[in-house]
C-alpha cells in the first residue's frame, strides 16, 4: 500500500497526528474566540463580516471557520466549463471515452461534512476531517476535499448506471508546482443490477494488467458481497480504467499500467492505477467497489457498483506539458490561446521570469501546522508564490521551543517582479504569520 501522493491527491490516508491539534484552524479564524493571541487580524475578510459567501449563498462563521475570501473566491471560475481550457479538453475527451455515463459537472462546493465525510463512512477521528487539511466554512459545512462527496446524493437519483461528475475541490496543503488549493477531480459511477450481475458486469481481462484474485486480506471483499459479486464489478472498473488511460494516452503505444492496493473508507477492495509515463510511475487515479452500505443508504440495495476519482490536473499538466499548476489558473492570453476545444497540444512556455528567494523564521507554539503558514502566504501573496519550503527546523536545547525557517520563491507567472515589490510583500507575510499564527519573528 503506498502511502500518500499528490497526482489525484488521495485524502483517506492516515498522515500524521494533525488531527490531534483541531484549534489550529482558530488561529486564522476571523472571529474566534478560543485563540488567545494578540490581534486576531483575519486573512483577507472584513472583521465586520459574519457570515461567508459562496456562489451567491451565505452561510454563517463560527469558531471552525478557517476559509479565506482568496479561496471562496476561486468557487466562481469553473475552470471545467471553461471552453478551450486545458482542464475542459480533458474532461471531455473522458467523457467522451465513456459514452452512455450521465455527465454531472454543477454540484454546489460547499457541502456537509455529512455528505463530504459521514455518507462516505469516514470514522469521527479520520485525519481527513482536519483542520489543517480541509477548509471549513462553519463547523457543518466545508468545501468539497473530493468528488465522492457527491456520490450519495448522486446514486439517489438513480437515473443513469454511469456518472461521470467533475467539480472543483479544495484542499489546505503546502506551496509548490503541482500543488494548488483548488484543483480539479472526476468521480467516476458504475452500478449493476445484482440479480444480472454476471451478464451486465462480466469482461475478458486477458490483455490488461488485471491480475490475480481480488480477495487478500489488506484488500478485502466485503461482507455484503459474495467473492464472485466483487470480482465481477473490480474487473468491470479496472477494465473500464485501463481502456479509458490507453485511450487518453493513445500517443504511448504500449503504456505499462500498475495497480496498487490502496484504502479508502467507501471502497473496497481498493485500488491506486500507476502509469509508467517518460520513464516514471505516475499515479493517477484512486478506485474501488463501493461499500455496500453507501449503496443501501443512497437506495441502491438491489444494486452494486464501483466509483473511481482521478485528478484533472495531474493528468493535463503531462499531457499538455503543463510545467506549473498556476498556469491553469492564468488569464493571460499568451496561456489561454494556446489550446482549442478537441486538441491536445504541447504547451509551449512563454518566457519565465526571474525568481526571488526571501526566508522567514520564527519561533513556533506547540500545534503549529506548516499548511497554516502556507495559507498565510497563499492569501498574502496569491500566485507570486511558487513554492514554499521548510529549509530549517531547530529546538531550542533548554526551552524546548521549536523554530522553522522557510523559504518562500517568488514568481510571477506574467512578468518580472522588482526586489522591492517582493520585499514588501514579505513584510506582509512576516506581519500576518506573527499576528495571525501566534508565531515569535526572529
Ligand atoms: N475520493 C478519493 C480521493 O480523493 C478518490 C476515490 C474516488 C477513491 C472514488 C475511490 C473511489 O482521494
Amino acid at each position: 500500500m503506498t502511502t500518500r501522493w499528490l497526482g489525484y491527491r488521495p485524502i483517506a490516508k492516515v498522515f500524521s497526528n494533525r488531527f490531534l491539534l483541531p484549534q489550529i484552524s482558530r488561529r486564522i479564524a476571523p472571529i474566534c474566540q478560543a485563540w488567545p493571541c494578540r490581534n486576531l487580524a483575519s486573512l483577507n475578510t472584513p472583521a465586520a463580516d459574519d457570515s461567508v459567501e459562496i456562489l451567491g449563498q451565505r452561510f454563517p462563521r463560527d469558531k471552525n471557520t478557517n476559509v479565506t475570501t482568496t479561496i471562496t473566491a476561486k468557487t466562481a471560475r469553473l475552470l471545467h466549463r471553461q471552453p478551450n481550457h486545458p482542464i475542459n479538453i480533458l474532461k471531455r475527451r473522458i467523457e467522451a471515452h465513456f459514452e452512455n455515463y450521465k455527465v454531472v459537472d454543477s454540484m454546489n462546493p460547499a457541502v456537509t461534512t455529512q455528505q463530504n465525510f459521514d455518507s462516505l463512512l469516514f470514522t469521527a477521528d479520520h485525519p481527513g476531517r482536519a483542520p489543517t487539511d480541509t477548509y471549513y466554512i462553519n463547523s457543518n459545512t466545508v468545501l468539497r476535499t473530493h468528488t465522492s462527496a457527491h456520490q450519495s446524493e448522486v446514486l439517489k437519483t438513480r437515473e443513469a448506471e454511469g456518472y461521470l461528475l467533475t467539480a472543483d475541490v479544495y484542499r489546505r496543503d503546502e506551496i509548490d508546482v503541482s500543488h494548488y488549493p483548488v484543483f480539479h477531480q472526476m468521480e467516476g459511477l458504475r452500478t449493476f443490477d445484482r440479480k444480472n450481475l454476471e451478464a451486465e458486469a462480466a469482461v475478458n481481462v486477458a490483455g490488461t494488467s488485471i491480475k490475480g484474485a481480488v480477495l487478500s486480506e489488506t484488500n478485502p471483499v466485503q461482507l455484503a458481497h459474495t467473492t464472485r459479486e466483487a470480482e465481477l464489478v473490480d474487473q468491470h472498473l479496472r477494465h473500464s480504467l485501463e481502456g479509458m488511460v490507453r485511450d487518453l494516452f493513445r500517443e504511448e503505444k504500449d503504456l505499462e499500467i500498475r495497480w496498487i492496493e490502496a484504502y479508502f473508507p467507501f471502497t473496497s477492495p481498493s485500488w491506486e492505477m500507476e502509469v509508467l509515463y517518460r520513464g516514471s510511475w505516475l499515479e493517477l487515479l484512486g478506485c474501488g467497489v463501493i461499500q455496500q452500505k453507501i449503496m443501501d443508504d443512497a437506495n441502491n440495495a438491489d444494486r452494486v457498483g464501483w466509483a473511481f476519482g482521478l485528478g484533472l490536473e495531474r493528468i493535463a499538466m503531462v499531457m499538455f506539458d503543463i510545467p506549473d499548476i498556476r498556469l491553469f489558473w492564468s488569464s493571460d492570453e499568451r496561456f489561454l490561446s494556446q489550446f482549442s476545444s478537441g486538441q491536445i497540444v504541447k504547451f509551449q512556455p512563454f518566457s519565465k521570469y526571474p525568481a526571488c528567494y526571501k526566508d522567514v523564521s520564527f519561533w513556533c507554539n506547540e500545534g503549529f501546522h506548516d499548511n497554516d503558514f502556507a495559507e498565510v502566504v497563499r492569501d498574502v501573496a496569491g500566485d507570486m508564490a511558487e513554492d514554499v519550503k521548510l529549509i530549517d527546523k531547530f529546538e531550542h536545547p533548554k526551552t524546548k521551543r521549536v523554530s522553522r525557517c522557510f523559504r518562500i520563491n517568488y514568481r510571477s507567472m506574467d512578468r518580472t517582479c522588482t526586489n522591492e515589490e517582493v520585499d514588501k510583500i514579505q513584510d506582509e507575510v512576516r506581519r500576518v504569520a506573527a499576528t495571525t499564527l501566534g508565531v515569535e519573528l526572529r
